[in-house]
């Protein structure tokens, strides 16, 4: 079984991308809804979560743990002492596909507030050659994915990337990062402000890294989800962003 950890709902992003190249892959979904924005938050909370994030997991005996959150890569995941479990992060995936896909070595980067003032993504990128990278951190974004405002057409997400990245579509970056996962699930509204950019999924990239990294990972096809917050609230707003028709069972979890 892979543990997949986020905030919040952005992680099922990964999952999403997991489904769909190796449905058979067993999962354990937890999201730290207790704790969700972590992109305000400093590195000791951020790195203590990670770590009760590792505890729980290898308890769980998960073969892998993703976490799927820029956040928690960029902050935490350099900090976390070493340990039996694999851990994967969305940072060097997602910079791997930027230095691949751009043209002009210019590559903005959408991340939380943290991820943004780590530097982190500016050095990954820099270390694969990129020469310019532009950085704005979306801090709303967040919580419209977790109110499950996510349509290019709803006038509040127009509104925010608007607000966001208006002043952006002149920057001359032709690869926009969506380094954040929560913001995977706004790629639309972004694509339309800052078209012909290159999008990059660091929450797809990251899960098809740790697919390829374990190759044996399988099983039936199970999912479970956990959250440290209301497991009802989860379950109503996860179903649409994993194309379900009615609510999952969700356990709460206190870690
Ligand atoms: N989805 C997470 C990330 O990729 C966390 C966002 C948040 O909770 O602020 O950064």
């Amino acid at each position: 079984m892979i543990g997949i950890f986020d905030s919040g709902l952005g992680g099922l992003a990964a999952l999403r991308e997991i489904c769909r190249l190796r449905p058979q892959t067993d999962v354990l979904y937890v999201a730290d809804t207790a704790y969700v924005p972590y992109g305000d938050r400093d590195e000791g909370e951020l790195t203590a979560r990670a770590q009760a994030a590792v505890a729980y997991f290898a308890a769980q005996r998960a073969e892998a743990v993703l976490f799927a959150c820029g956040t928690l890569s960029a902050v935490a995941l350099p900090r976390l002492a070493p340990c039996n479990t694999p851990l994967f992060g969305v940072l060097d995936p997602a910079a791997d596909a930027a230095a691949r896909a751009t043209q002009t070595g210019r590559v903005l980067v959408l991340a939380t507030e943290a991820s943004v003032s780590s530097g982190a993504y500016v050095r990954a990128l820099r270390a694969r050659g990129v020469g310019c990278v532009l950085q704005r951190a979306c801090p709303l974004f967040v919580p419209l994915v977790e109110q499950g405002l996510t349509s290019p057409a709803d006038p509040a997400v127009q509104g925010m990337a608007d607000h966001y990245l208006s002043d952006l579509a002149s920057a001359g970056a032709d690869t926009v990062v969506l380094g954040c996962t929560h913001y995977s699930y706004l790629a639309e509204a972004v694509r339309r402000q800052l078209h012909p950019a290159a999008v990059i999924d660091a929450a797809a990239e990251a899960a098809r890294a740790c697919l390829a990294a374990l190759p044996h990972a399988g099983g039936s096809g199970q999912r479970r989800f956990a959250v440290t917050g209301s497991p009802e609230r989860f379950a109503r707003r996860a179903a649409p962003l994993l194309s379900l028709a009615s609510s999952l069972p969700v356990a709460s979890v206190a870690i």
